[in-house]
């Protein structure tokens, strides 16, 4: 069984390694998407402070639609180029928002979402897979170490996709 240990540190960065290394272990032997998906965002969700929503959205071949999350029910589909998901999808660059309110188009699926940060899943012969979302109820929750943290750890549900 897996247990989650509590990450005691203020240094982010070393917050980060450790969730990246539980999240290692945690999909460590299985490729199944959904399953890793689900497992993924409750680590996320139980471990990773001040947010009110993290999860997936996965590219259909046409447009994203919701995976496996923590949170709110959220909007089901999102067209790429729409809203924070659909800028990150399209541009494949992360989306680092201090203040949904400031972003031209921001999707609203919880109303307390203040900041957010979006990760772009793609594989490795370079197709889109989705996208990672977590939201927080504060403003400017998310820095650039957030990102590299976020990125890293997407990094590792991408790479246990392939079988
Ligand atoms: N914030 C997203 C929409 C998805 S939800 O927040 C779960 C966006 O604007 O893309």
């Amino acid at each position: 069984m897996f247990a989650a240990t509590r990450i005691e540190t203020d240094s982010k960065p070393a917050f980060y390694d450790e969730l990246v290394q539980q999240a290692r272990g945690l999909l460590h032997d299985e490729h199944d998407r959904i399953a890793n998906a689900a497992n993924f965002a409750a680590l996320v969700w139980h471990a990773v402070p001040d947010i009110n929503w993290c999860g997936f959205y996965f590219f259909d071949g046409r447009e994203l639609v919701v995976g496996p999350f923590q949170g709110k029910p959220a909007c089901v589909r999102i067209a790429l180029g729409r809203g924070v998901c659909g800028t990150a999808a399209q541009t494949r660059a992360t989306q680092l928002v201090e203040d949904v309110n400031a972003f031209a188009g921001h999707i609203f699926c919880d109303g307390d979402s203040r900041s957010e940060v979006v990760v772009p899943l793609v594989d490795a012969q370079g197709a889109l897979i989705g996208v990672w979302d977590v939201d927080s109820p504060l403003l400017a929750r998310f820095d650039e170490d957030d990102r590299r943290g976020m990125e890293a750890l997407c990094a590792v549900f991408v790479a246990s996709l392939a079988a």
